[in-house]
């Protein structure tokens, strides 16, 4: 297989020690779940304003390596008219792209869901690499239920689609991120959460690996493993550290290029501090840092609050949020 090692430049770049990689990439529906916690109504103005924020507050470029965006998002503008992907470029921040088109239920298989989004695929990628998008993210969803969910039948399917998707971002010249998310919410314990996560990854890079993907160019978004969030034991961040990266090493090859974390609807503090705690554990076999959304997100829409007036307070709770990951990532909090 000939090797297009532009994607290499790009991964060294996202994966660039010490900083991580914010994911703006809400659908415009979930955007509005986001907007509604300050109050405000689901609106492109306001959707835009917010990115604006984001997108332009001086400094982040010490702490991020590489933006998320949604199809609306990259093709949209600050109020002073600069294409969104060229203000990231321009300080510096790979422009990355979601390309996935969410998730549906699976007749027969409760409880399960599929990604959607490969139709089309190879002309949106032609198209989001001429907007600057230089990486893409596609997100399958895992739930867990005691007995018999996930299926193997589900994990393969996804496995499958998504190899699809890798595939296809590496002949355009898009690092793929494949983030295969085991769902926090629900009572399962820490061992259970553990057992699966190591299966979808296992099922995840010998499905990459048949189909000839260059896990060079290629980075793994991972949940950290943590017991259900309705489980009676919460799971510190010493014992969320052990259990997820003996997961990775049970399951991600040496040469992926490297991993990041989603938060998943861990607080913003505990998501720092379980990152904190892993970079802790000393050097892996894989660069990791983090890739959050809401855990970067919540502190910045609170300090906005839909107000012009507190457009630089908020810019600089982001500072502060992507400062914290960053230190953390290092293990230096
Ligand atoms: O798909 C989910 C995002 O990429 C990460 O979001 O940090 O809020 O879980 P999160």
């Amino acid at each position: 297989m000939k090797k297009n090692t532009k994607l290499y430049e790009t991964v060294a770049a996202l994966l660039a020690p010490g900083k991580g990689i914010l994911a703006a990439d809400e659908s415009d529906g979930t955007a509005g779940l986001r907007l509604a916690m300050v109050n405000l109504p689901n609106e492109p103005e306001n959707r835009q304003d917010f990115r604006e924020i984001l997108f332009t507050a001086p400094g982040i470029e010490e702490y991020l390596s590489g933006v998320i965006m949604y199809d609306s998002s990259i093709r949209n503008f600050t109020d002073d008219g600069v294409a969104f992907p060229d203000v990231l470029t321009a300080s510096g921040i790979v422009p990355g792209i979601k390309v996935d088109l969410g998730t549906r239920e699976i007749h027969g298989f409760k409880g399960e869901v599929v990604t959607q989004g490969l139709d089309n695929l190879t002309e949106r990628f032609a198209d989001y690499y001429n907007l600057g998008a230089r990486f893409a993210k596609w997100r399958m969803v895992v739930n867990i239920d005691e007995d018999d969910t996930p299926t193997d039948e589900i994990l393969k399917m996804n496995c499958v689609m998504m190899t699809r998707y890798a595939q296809i971002a590496q002949e355009a010249g898009i690092v793929p991120i494949v983030e295969p998310e085991v769902i926090h919410t629900g009572d399962h314990s820490l061992e259970l959460a553990e057992k699966v996560t190591t299966k979808t990854l296992q099922i995840l890079f010998s499905t990459l690996i048949e189909y000839k993907v260059d896990l060079q160019g290629l980075i793994l978004k991972s949940s950290m493993v943590l017991a259900g969030d309705k489980y009676a034991e919460q799971t510190s961040p010493e014992a969320v550290a052990n259990a997820t990266l003996r997961t990775f090493h049970m399951s991600v090859p040496h040469d992926c290029a490297g991993i990041v974390f989603l938060s998943g609807g861990q607080t913003p503090e505990r998501s720092t501090k379980n990152l904190n705690a892993i970079a802790k554990m000393g050097e892996q076999p894989w660069p990791i840092t983090y890739s959050f959304s809401r855990a970067i997100e919540e502190p910045v829409l609170k300090a906005w609050g839909g107000k012009k007036e507190n457009e630089d307070k908020a810019k600089e709770a982001l500072l502060e949020a992507c400062k914290a990951n960053s230190l953390a990532s290092l293990g230096k909090l």
